[in-house]
Formats: structure tokens, sequence, C-alpha cells
């Protein structure tokens, strides 16, 4: 199959490698306002009119900041959805509908029970029927969405994989609402809302593409880390095996994304490609490093026959000779290695990545959960604390709900026999252990853990990071637990950031004053802990900045990534290195996380432990520093500074 624009497309889209229209915006919040805006357009129009308004509707978590904006549509804005029927792509098989991870429970949880629709014009396909009675309900499926006129406006999310709806690679072009199977992928994606994988059913029903290519516009929406596979379906050619890629040859489809969702379009990635650009530093750096990488080149041997060949002949035009710009990006990746984070006392170095003075610093390391400042940061971590700064870590959630069962009993167990040991009456734990046997060997699948149950696996995580924190060398008074109210949901999905956290960690902030603060900049994590995390702490900063607080003004943030993934090369401004010794010891500061170990709930998609995730991440970041032609050490920690 061949990469077609529409001819809709194609005027608009003549200096960019892009076949489908993209709209960037700084936030899915922003985007996902925008595609609000765009549906509630419709049915006011169609209600103007007095016409049925036939919208497909997606799950997943792309779509729920778009329902959010839709509920406030209505409850703030009057948007009536009357005259609106709804046809959803897809549902888990088999499944009943009233299971907590059922699409059915979805859409009523995040916009059917905080509107004004018709039941009766609300169409899930059944994940509960018996196997034989399939084929019929999905001819039906499509009969259905005919007989009322067609889609007027399909929302599409999309997978890692390409898929839409859960039409995997391979679907045909010309499929119907059908039973599918699952991709393994798909499944592992979607584990998180699952205790475990084989949970995850393997099958599920599903909109054809033909019936998502019959819809009159389509908006597919994609944030965070979905930046791959965006580029690919908009700027590669058509194919099956990218079933987004398909919707090229629609002729009213526009991609939403945020900015880091639009990070791998070619326009963003490599602007220089597409025409004008403005070579500044950055661009620069980005520009070579990538260069570099591509041709398996230290930088400094790269040649003018490559700038050439690599689409860069603009760039010696305007900077010169290559030899100079490839010292130019050596340099620039050069002064981002240091052994020192808090800065180097009583050293004038230009251009280090922290200053030297105050010293030694007050530095404030936010966890999203107990453990990710060992995992992320731990060497970084203890260089601080052996380096004579005064560390603290705020540890912003609980992390309860990662917890198994058998830690709960295991641990009341000790409670108990310590208890005995020491002659103290053990009356009150002994109930407790009981009362957690019965209430455990009782539990559903996917059932949310009692408040108490819950709690105890909390102190289970307060424990080890507290162990953590000596193993580092901190007294118990600097480790602070924030318990932020936003992730006590029990469930994977977390509510929204709120008022309440903001409060508490100004508050914290406020107290330490900190020279120095460390956040998982997990951006491309748009519904997960560490984003919402990570937008506490922003929002905390920017209120204490606009309130006039001196201290802000001398406060450096430099963000972490969380769990396996790191920073592009050509983004790092500091990159702690470390010896094989600081390695093994950050493995055994990760170890004292027992109740990590292992299997853990809710895994996700790498069956790597954590320590191997954090030591592979930093040795691949130490190995591309040497690839390119700089020092190689055992492993290194990378940050990037965010400015306020
Ligand atoms: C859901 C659906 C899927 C999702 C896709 C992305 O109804 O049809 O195609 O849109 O799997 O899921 P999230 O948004 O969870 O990344």
């Amino acid at each position: 199959m061949h990469a077609m624009p529409n001819s809709k497309n194609a005027i608009n889209l003549i200096d960019s490698f892009e076949k489908i229209p993209v709209k960037i915006f700084a936030t899915p919040k922003e985007g996902s306002v925008y595609g609000a805006k765009e549906i509630a357009h419709l049915i006011r129009e169609k209600q103007a009119r007095n016409e049925d308004c036939v919208l497909g509707l997606a799950t997943g978590s792309t779509p729920i900041s778009l329902y959010a904006e839709l509920v406030r549509l209505h409850r703030e804005e009057g948007l009536s959805f009357k005259n609106v029927i709804t046809f959803n792509l897809d549902e888990y098989y088999p499944l009943e509908r009233e299971a907590l991870q059922s699409y059915w429970s979805f859409m009523h949880r995040h916009l059917f029970n905080h509107i004004d629709i018709k039941p009766e014009n609300i169409h899930i396909p059944n994940g509960s029927l018996p196997k034989e009675d399939i084929k019929k309900h999905c001819l039906k499926y499509d009969q259905l969405i005919d007989a009322v006129g067609g889609i007027d406006l399909q929302i599409l999310g999309i997978g890692n994989n390409g898929h839409i709806g859960f039409n995997e690679p391979g679907s045909s072009i010309f499929s119907k609402t059908r039973l599918v199977t699952l991709d393994n992928s798909t499944r592992i994606a979607n584990s998180r809302d699952f205790q475990n994988i084989s949970q995850v059913p393997r099958l599920a029903v599903s909109m054809g593409i033909s019936t998502i290519l019959k819809a009159k516009r389509v908006l597919l929406l994609g944030w965070g880390n979905k930046a791959a596979i965006i580029a690919k379906s908009v700027e590669g050619n058509v194919t099956e095996q990218i079933p987004a890629s398909i919707l090229q040859q629609h002729n009213d489809c526009t991609f939403i994304v945020d900015e880091i969702a639009a990070a791998e379009l070619t326009r963003i990635k490599s602007p220089w490609l597409t025409g004008e650009c403005e070579w500044t530093n950055k661009m620069i750096k980005r520009a070579v490093i990538n260069m570099a990488l591509k041709l398996n080149k230290p930088v400094l041997s790269l040649t003018t026959h490559d700038y050439n060949e690599n689409g860069l002949s603009d760039l010696l035009v305007e900077k010169g000779d290559a030899y100079e710009i490839n010292l130019q990006v050596f340099y620039m990746l050069r002064d981002t290695i240091t052994g020192w984070p808090g800065g180097k006392p009583n050293a004038v170095i230009p251009n280090h990545p922290e200053r030297s003075t105050p010293h030694p610093k007050r530095c404030l390391i936010f966890s999203p959960h107990p453990d990710d400042d060992i995992i992320s940061m731990g060497g970084t971590f203890m260089r601080l604390h052996d380096q004579g700064h005064e560390v603290h870590v705020a540890y912003q959630t609980s992390g309860n709900i990662a917890v198994t069962d058998e830690f709960v009993t295991r641990f009341l167990d000790f409670a108990v026999g310590f208890e005995q040991m020491f002659d103290i009456d053990n009356h009150k734990s002994l109930e407790v252990l009981n009362a957690a046997r019965t209430y455990l060997a009782t539990k559903k699948v996917n059932q949310i853990d009692s408040a108490e149950i819950r709690a105890i696996k909390g102190l289970i995580r307060v424990c080890e990071a507290k162990a953590t924190c000596r193993y580092v060398g901190l007294t118990d008074d600097r480790a602070h637990f924030l318990n932020l109210p936003f992730y006590e949901t029990g469930m994977i999905e977390k509510k929204p950031m709120g008022e309440e956290d903001i409060l508490i960690t100004m508050e914290l902030l406020q107290k330490l004053q900190p020279h120095q603060i460390y956040c998982a900049g997990d951006l491309a994590d748009p519904h997960g802990t560490h984003k919402v995390c990570l937008d506490i702490v922003f929002e905390s900063m920017r209120r204490l900045k606009a309130s006039g607080e001196k201290w802000v003004k001398d406060c450096w943030v430099w963000l972490y990534k969380g769990a396996w993934q790191e920073w592009d090369m050509d983004e790092i401004e500091m990159a702690i290195a470390m010896s094989p010794d600081q390695v093994m010891k950050k493995r055994f500061g990760i170890f004292i996380h027992q109740s990590q170990k292992d299997m853990v709930p809710f895994q996700g998609s790498d069956s790597r432990e954590f320590w191997q995730r954090a030591e592979d991440r930093n040795a691949h970041t130490a190995n591309l520093y040497a690839q390119l032609g700089l020092t190689k050490y055992a492993a290194i920690e990378a940050f990037v500074r965010w400015h306020y």
C-alpha cells in the first residue's frame, strides 16, 4: 500500500513530513480542552438543526482528561447530551460489564454518570455474551451505526504498537466489528489496570478499521510516551502493520498531541530537515549527537562529509568548520559530567552544572514512591550526603498498593511475636493479625483493600524507606512522609492533583527552604503517579515564587527520570558518574525495599527487577557517553534542570 496523503491534508503539509494534520498542544489538558470544544461545537450545531449527534468513543488513559472537560462543559456551560448517541470502540472479552476494568464501567465512571445522555443512546460492545452470539452481536453493532446515519465524530487513542480500537497490527483495512485477539504488548500495557498480566482478557470485541474509516471525522489523541508510534503513523508509509497509519487515507482526520508526544515528528526532532532552522546551541548539540549516535562515531571523528550526508550542510554553512562544531559539542557533553551534584566547593569551574556556593547545600529529594530516590538517583543521593550536604527526602505517596498481601501477615506475625518476646500485651496485635487473615482469605480478585490493610502496607513501605535513608547515612528526621491524598484511592487509577496535595508540599518546602530540589521528571507519563507528583511540586514552586519567597530564587530544581527510562543524550545537563563500587552500594540500597523485590503487583511491561532496570539504564548512559568519545564510567545518573 502506498502513502497517499489525502488532498485536504496535503495542502497544509507542504513543508512537513506529515501526511495527517497534527495539532500540538503544550499539555494533554490543553489538547483535551480543544477536543472537547470541537465535540461541543458539533453537538450544539446538531442541536440547532434538531439532529442527533453520533459520537464514536474510546477508552484507556488518553481520553480521561477529554471526558473530564466534557463533564465540566455539561456542568458549568450547560452543554446537553440529550441529542447524543454514542458507540464505543471496544470491550474486553470475556468480561462482565460490572467489572472494575470493563470499558462499560470506565465510560460510566468517567462520562456517562455525569452527563444527561439518554441511557438507551449508549452503545458499548457486550463482553459477556456467549461466544456463539458474538458474530450476530457484532453485525448488529455495525448495522446500528449505519441505521443512525454513521458516526459524525470518532475519538481515538493509539496503542504503542499503532493499534486503533483493538485493531492490532495486521488488521485488515476492510475489517468490521468483530472478536479480536489482543497483542501480547497490549495485554502488557493494559495490565496496569489489573493485578497482574494473567488477569487481562486475551480477547476483545472491537469496531473494525473500515467501521472507523467510515466516520465522517476522526480525532486521534496521543499524549506522552506515544511519540514514536505517532511519528511512524503520520510520517511513515500506510501499512496494516501500523493500523493508525491507515488514517492517512481518511479525508478528515486530525491528530491532537501534546509536546512530548510530538517529540519524534521530524519537524520537532530534526527541524533542519523540514526547512529553515535556528541554530541555537541546544539545536546544534541535538543534531550532532543524533548524527554521531546514528553513525556510531565519536563526536570528534565526525567529518564534513558526515554533515553533508546527514542533512546538516546548512549547519556547516552557518557555523563553519565541522571540526569546530565537533569540539563545541564535545565540550558541551564533557561539561555535563561531574562527581559533585551539589557543586564543587572552593573551586571555580566554568560551566559546571551546579553552583559551588553555598556549601553545604540543603537538598530535598522528592520521591513519588518510597523507593524512587534510591532506584533513580541512588548514586547521586549518596554523593550528596557524603559530600556534606543536608539531604532530606520527601516520600510523596504511601505506595501501599504495590505491596502483596503476604507481606501483611508476615509483618503482623512479627508484631505479635515481638510483643510476646518482650512480655508486652499482644492481645490487640493478635486480634489485628487474625482479622487480617480472615479478610485476606476471603478477598476477591481486584477487591480494594480495607483502610486498615492499606495502612499496614503503607507502614511496611515507610520502614523500608527509613532503612534506606539510614543506609545512606541520613538521620530519621530527614525522611518526610507526605502521604499525598490524591494517591489514596486503593486503585491504580488515582485522583487528579488536589489543593491539599499542593498545600502539604508547600508547607514542607517552606519549612526546609532547600537550595536544591530533585524530582522525578516523568513528563511522558500523563496519568501516572509520577506525573501527578511532579505537577504538585511544579505548582507548589510556582506559587511560592509568586508569593515572593526569597529562597525560591536561589533554589535549583533537577529532574531525574523514574523507573527504567532515561533522558535523551542531548537533553542531559548534569551527569553524575559512578564507580563500580558505587553501583554495588546503590544495588544494596535498592535491595532494602524487600516488598518490591521479585514479583510485585502492577509490575507493568518489564519483568526485570528494579535494581536491574536501574543498573542497565545507568550503564547504558555511561556507554553512550563513551560511544560519543568521552571517558567510560561504570555508570551515570542523568538530570535535566527545570527552570521556573
Ligand atoms: C480503547 C482503545 C485503544 C486505546 C489505546 C491507547 O478504547 O480502543 O485503542 O485507545 O490502547 O490506550 P491508552 O490511552 O490507555 O494509552
